[in-house]
């Protein structure tokens, strides 16, 4: 048996997988334990989790597979650090964040209080973006695919891309600091008003509201060369010369600003975080999303010339760009992508993890992940137990509590109540890998109702207006709701909803008629499928609106955090596990 920790750490979206004789067994991310989102350090947590659900100790773990390599272009750091003197604060900062890479296997040993000299595992990292090409590739269906990553930044690069054959990654070509795609989005994400890591999600939510008016400023700031590269103007970035603060280590993600005043003179004032969104800012976010799709589309059409191939894996935090991802059909060659759940950073230590059992070991492949749920479950009797625990503070708010011994009947019970209009919580199984709610740790509700997108708000998400909710369609129902007939389990595409059913699910049609679908098949996950096609058959719409079960902090993991969440918020129903609670009055 051959035991392998893939691990994510000191970087945004930490995470731990464990991968058993090339199988995945476990991942999970950090935030979701930690209760901070993104949170970035060691992944002590998510390790302790990995290792439970596998049954293993850490002195059983026979590889620690992390998705960095500090040594990894290593010439090219140093020629630009000769060449472009860098503010010395830059090189500092760059040498502790690699420092941390030292010795994970004694960062494992301090978070776990045993003696390191028990753990022998062998060291593996793996370069960055090799890591996020293995992350997609080789856990895909495909045998052969062009792929290609893209990012802000790791170790030392912001782009790669080859052919994946077999269990073989073949690199063909590198984009290398300081010119970042990812870098792009998150500077322009920062000009609006949006400073969190990982806001980027809302300003792609935003390009929908404007016209790209500025597409013609926003091609000073990134040109498009003729080789499929891209290249920044620097002289509107802050990285390259005296460094972004950034804090990766034990909290929350920090990145202080990416812009200089320059970006300014090209696009007027950047908004004030307070400042109410006007027409300006929605140009701007349309015009950076447009910006960005040119770029994009730019380099995957030349991997597509290049490789000749009609399969693409996709990976990276770009890859997260659902907009851009659903147009890949109609603006390459492509026929056939896969972009894995967690195609960001977290999904690093996936690739991580299988890239030592293809290339180190030279084992061939036998795993595609197609669902996404590795995370934690929580037995029958636990959500009994706590169910019990919480009883009196449940009577207290008028709730009333149905355990249902019968699937169909629970699914019978719930869809009614969402027919009916109630904000559901659905807490079922293992949680989601990835950013997504997938159909275990969602809140779902009625698509067809105008009003549920503000009821929802006023309820429980508190979103910004402009922010679309997702649509959970039953897989066989697809073409008939959608201009497309495609898979998307992982609910990283956005398709547009056909023109006829708009008006039916408007609480899941965005303002420009698109949707960010997730498709579920039966065998994927039987209970939520259940659940739809009974709203099917009560209703005739196949969809329901799905959105993460949380209010402003990472998705739930555990049952105390669901009732937590119900419990301060307005939410109607919770559903654990067979469990139905609802508000009586
Ligand atoms: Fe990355």
């Amino acid at each position: 048996m051959t035991i392998i920790l893939g691990i994510n750490a000191y970087h945004a979206d930490s995470s731990a997988c464990i991968v058993i004789d090339g199988q995945l067994v476990a991942a999970a991310e950090e935030e979701r334990f930690r209760r901070i989102k993104h949170w970035a350090g060691f992944p002590s947590e998510a390790v302790r989790y990995c290792l439970r659900e596998a049954g293993v100790g850490l002195e059983e773990v026979d590889w620690i597979a992390i998705n960095r390599n500090p040594k990894a272009n290593l010439s090219r750091k140093i020629l630009f650090t000769l060449t472009n003197r860098p503010s010395f604060s830059l090189v500092v900062d760059r040498l502790r964040h690699a420092a941390h890479w030292a010795n994970p296997t004694r960062a494992l040993a301090d978070a776990f209080g045993v003696e390191e000299t028990l753990l022998r595992p062998r060291l593996c990292p793996v370069e960055h973006h090799l890591a996020h090409l293995a992350s997609s590739f080789l856990v895909s269906p495909f045998e052969e695919a062009a792929v290609v990553s893209v990012d802000g930044f790791g170790d030392f690069l912001s782009a790669m891309w080859g052919v994946g054959r077999g269990s073989h990654i073949e690199v063909r070509g590198r984009i290398f600091f300081p010119h970042s795609l990812g870098l792009f989005y998150q500077a322009i994400t920062q000009y609006l008003g949006f400073w969190k890591y990982g806001d980027e999600y809302k300003v792609m939510g935003l390009a929908a509201y404007g016209e790209p008016g500025f597409l013609d400023r926003m091609h000073e700031i990134v040109c498009l060369n003729v080789d499929g590269t891209y290249k920044l103007a620097l002289e509107y970035f802050r990285h390259h010369a005296e460094g972004v603060e950034m804090v990766w280590d034990g909290g929350e993600p920090v990145c202080g600003r990416i812009f200089t005043p320059k970006l300014e003179e090209l696009l007027g004032p950047a908004r004030e975080k307070d400042e109410p969104i006007g027409e300006r800012h929605a140009a701007v976010a349309a015009s950076l999303q447009a910006m960005y799709e040119q770029a994009f589309f730019h380099l995957l059409n030349h991997v597509q010339r290049e490789t000749g191939l009609r399969k693409l894996a996709l990976a990276g935090g770009c890859a997260m760009n659902s907009l851009a991802n659903g147009k890949i059909f109609e603006r390459t060659d492509f026929e056939d992508t896969y972009i894995q759940a967690a195609a960001g950073d977290a999904g690093g230590a996936i690739g991580a993890a299988f890239a030592v059992w293809h290339h180190e070991l030279g084992r061939v492949r036998g795993f595609v992940m197609d669902r996404a749920y590795w995370g934690p479950a929580f037995s029958d009797a636990e959500i009994e137990e706590i169910v019990k625990r919480y009883r009196p503070r449940f009577e207290a708010e008028g709730c009333v509590i149905r355990r249902f011994d019968d699937e169909e009947l629970l699914c019978e019970e719930v869809a009614e109540r969402i027919a009916e209009g109630a904000v559901v919580g659905w807490f079922q199984g293992r949680m989601e890998w990835g950013p997504r709610a997938l159909g275990n740790r969602s809140i779902l509700c009625d698509p067809r109702r105008p009003d549920m997108k503000d009821i929802l708000n006023r309820k429980i998400k508190r979103r910004e207006p402009f922010r679309p909710f997702a649509p959970a369609i039953l897989r066989e129902h697809v073409a008939e709701w959608f201009e497309t007939d495609y898979d998307v389990p992982f609910m990283l595409q956005v398709f547009r909803i056909r023109p006829e059913k708009r008006a039916r699910i408007p609480a899941v049609t965005h303002v420009d008629g698109t949707g960010r679908l997730q498709t579920i098949r039966r065998e994927q996950n039987p209970r939520y499928y259940r659940l739809i096609e009974a709203f099917y058959h009560k209703t005739g719409v196949p969809v329901v609106l799905n959105t993460s079960f949380n209010e402003n902090e990472p998705v739930v993991c555990r049952p105390e955090e669901a009732i937590a969440c119900f419990l301060r918020t307005k939410m109607d129903a919770l559903v654990l596990g067979d469990v139905l609670i609802w508000r009586s009055q």
